[in-house]
Order: structure tokens, then sequence, then C-alpha cells
């Protein structure tokens, strides 16, 4: 349970904010690279309470802007991208993308005034597909994003985004919270095309989780261990990377006819604004194999383009207005949920929370410690971005993080078993 004022602190990311100055210290998804295309469309972006616009000059640098115009702050959404600069339609002033206002057609001669006009602009970083934007304190600049997903070949990696009608701790809460899985996303028939989790999965098996974790300066790490008996026991080990990263085991699948491969996946929950975050999906091949077409369609994860609505900002097609099309004919037969989709279900039971939940209201249970843990180290790192310091996750000791699933013998301790392998290279 949490106060309202804690509650407040932590899902408010506004300019001014508590939690908004120590969200920007990091680095933050802003959309996909492909988006944007040299003198091609600009493209709106919501981050952080703010409303900006993207676009990529014929150089093919990114510009990223207050949306609204400085002269009299019509959209720059609606403008001309051309020749190195974005230009507003109404009066015609032009941006390069560091913001500088480069020309004005209604003021001609007025060179002087010219030189005073600055649009707001954020640095932007290319890396792994994504555009980053940091939009903090110029002189505090972090470590670039490099983690080990962004550092593969295109082949061996896949990102897509699509957007969550709630507020951003209720996604990144969904993905820290355990013992869902074998539950909210299990199948009823091992044959069912719906996504979900297969029955005989190690994990649907164990039963009773028990959680251990170690604080880090990233974040922290941490395994869930499922006791499977004679086997052993079922350990899936995860990190939390300052400040919305999750980063989880996939070398088993969830369906138990498919081989084990190297693969890693996780999720960014990005504030747009209080009731809105962006959720990035990622995935990446840490073996010789490159991802397969089917990896990249994500209709088993409720991800791809059957999911989200990319003309129309990645909002999702299965949402709250239209119940998450939950059928309730195969809720009996096909899977627990009767939604379409392993992460479909899980922003249908955060969304089905209200836009941003009430926390004073939560009965958490022994099973819900990482996200009392996840709460702890965002409340530590805003008290340390108020007294002037460097919260966590702004190094680079993150990079090669990766999360292990496996089957440990009886009596094996997961730190000394994985922890290598959780920061192989
Ligand atoms: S409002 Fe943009 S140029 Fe006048
Ligand atoms: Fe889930």
């Amino acid at each position: 349970m949490l106060s309202q004022e804690l509650n407040e602190l932590l899902t408010r990311t506004g300019p001014g904010t508590p939690m908004g100055d120590a969200m920007r210290r990091y680095w933050m998804p802003a959309l996909l690279s492909r988006e944007l295309e040299p003198d091609g469309s600009p493209r709106r972006v919501r981050l952080l309470g703010e409303q900006l616009v993207a676009f990529r000059s014929t150089g093919g640098r990114i510009g990223l802007l207050d949306e609204f115009c400085a002269h009299r702050r019509t959209s720059l959404f609606l403008g001309r991208n051309e020749e190195d600069g974005l230009r507003c339609i109404y009066h015609g002033w032009k941006y390069d993308v560091d913001g500088n206002c480069v020309e004005m057609m209604n003021e001609p001669e007025a060179l002087s005034f010219l030189k005073k006009v600055r649009q707001t602009s954020y640095p932007t970083v290319e890396m792994g597909g994504l555009v980053w934007a940091y939009m903090g304190p110029p002189e505090r600049k972090p470590a670039l994003p490099k983690f080990a997903w962004t550092q593969v070949p295109e082949s061996h990696r896949h990102v897509s985004r699509i957007g969550e009608e709630c507020n951003w701790l209720q996604g990144l809460e969904g993905g820290m919270d355990n013992s869902h899985a074998p539950i909210l996303h299990r199948l009823l028939t091992t044959s069912a095309n719906t996504g979900g989790v297969d029955g005989a999965v190690p994990f649907a098996r164990g039963k009773v989780l028990k959680l251990d974790h170690d604080v880090t300066d990233y974040g922290f790490r941490y395994a869930g261990i499922r006791p499977l008996g004679s086997e052993g026991s079922y350990v899936r080990t995860y990190h939390f990377v300052m400040p919305f990263t999750q980063i989880r085991p996939a070398q088993f699948s969830n369906r138990s006819d498919e081989p084990q491969r190297p693969q890693v996946h996780g999720h960014m929950w990005v504030p747009m604004d209080d009731e809105n975050c962006m959720v990035y999906n990622w995935k990446y091949s840490y073996g010789e194999e490159p991802l397969s077409e089917e990896d990249r369609l994500e209709n088993h994860d409720g991800n791809g383009p059957e999911f989200a609505d990319e003309a129309n900002d990645f909002r999702p097609f299965y949402h709250p207005r239209n119940g998450w099309q939950q059928d309730r004919e195969a809720q009996r037969t096909v899977s627990f949920s009767g939604i379409r989709g392993v992460n479909t279900q899980d922003r249908a039971v955060q969304e089905s929370m209200g836009s941003i939940m009430d926390r004073s209201k939560e009965h958490l249970g022994p099973t819900d410690r990482m996200i009392i843990a996840t709460r702890n180290r965002l409340v530590q790192a805003v008290g340390i971005v108020q007294d002037g310091g460097e919260p966590p996750g702004v190094g680079d000791s993150y990079y090669q993080a990766k999360g292990i699933e496996t089957i440990l013998p009886q009596g094996v301790e997961w730190r000394e078993a994985l922890l290598d392998e959780m920061y192989s290279k």
C-alpha cells in the first residue's frame, strides 16, 4: 500500500514534478528510427507531459522540437520539412534541428529578431532502431543507452511500440509482477493460437514462487524461483534498469512444443503523460541464428501490426473502449482471459485499474516483493536528484545485463550458477 502522497510522487512526470526531474536524467525512447525519413513527414511525440514534434532533416539529422511554433504557437506538425529545417505553415518561420530560427517569411528583413528566437529542442541519439531523447540539464547527460539488444546486428534484434492507456508505473509494475504470468496468460488448450503460456512449460508447472533480489547501481537484479520437486527448480533471472526498463529471459518459449533459443526480451514503459504511456517491446538473439519473421510479427505477444495502429501514433486496436475485444466463449474454452495476445492481456489488466490506480487501496502479498523493490528504487532516485546527485542507472553498468532462465538442480543457488552468464558478452 502507498500513501496518496507517494502515489502522486511516483506517477506524475510532467515538467517540474520530482519524478519528472528524475526521469529527465535518462535517455528516453521517443519513436522508431524508421518513422522518420529525410525531408519526410514530421511525427508528433508526447513525452513526460510535453508535446513535441520530430523530423529528419535533408542531411539525415533528427530534430525534436516543442510542437508549438515560437511565433504564435501553431503546431509544427502541420509544417513543411524542407532543406534542413522544419517550416511553420502559418507565417513561414523555419527552424533547424537545434531549434534555431533560420528564416522568417513574414519578417524577411528582421535579422536581429530572428537571432533572438529559439524553439525548445532536445538532443537525440539513434541506437537499436530507436530515436532516444534527452530532456534534462545539458551538463548531466548520462552514458549512451547501449543496452545489449541495441548493439547486435539488425538481423538479430527487433523493437516495436504500442500505446497503453494508463499511467506508466502501472505498466512497469505489471512487468515486474512475476506471479501473474502462468495465471493471466494461461492457455486452456495446447493448440490455442491466441498467445499465452501452455500448461506444460516449467513455469506453469512450478506453483510456488520465491523471489530474491540484489540492489545494483543500475536498479536491481532478481530471480523468480519455482520448485519442480525432484527435477530441481525452474529459475528466471531478470534486471530492472532505472527508470522503466525490464530485461527478461526468453530462452524458453511459452509453448512447450517450441525449442529453446538464445534470446532475451524486454520492455520499456515510457511516460507520455500521466495517463498514457508508450510501451517499447524489444527482443534479440545472442546466438548465430537471426530473428525469424514470426519473431518480428509479435502475433503471440500482441504488439505487432495487428495490434498497434501505426498510422495513428501506435494506438492499440484492443483497448478499454472495446473491452479489449474479450471473447467470453474463448475464455471458457481457449484461454484464461479470452483476450488475444500476451501483452494485450497485460495491457487489459493494467488499463482496467483506471488511468492512475489508487495504491492506497491495494493489498500487496509476498509475491509482490519486486513491485515494492521497484518503488523503493524510484523513490530513492527522486531523493538523489532532488539533492543534486546522480541517480542510479546513468552509467554503463547495465550494458551487458541479460535475463537467463534454466532448471537448476536442487541445492544450487542462482547467483552461484547464473551470475556470470547474466552479464556475459
Ligand atoms: S505561428 Fe508559426 S510562423 Fe507564425
Ligand atoms: Fe504478463
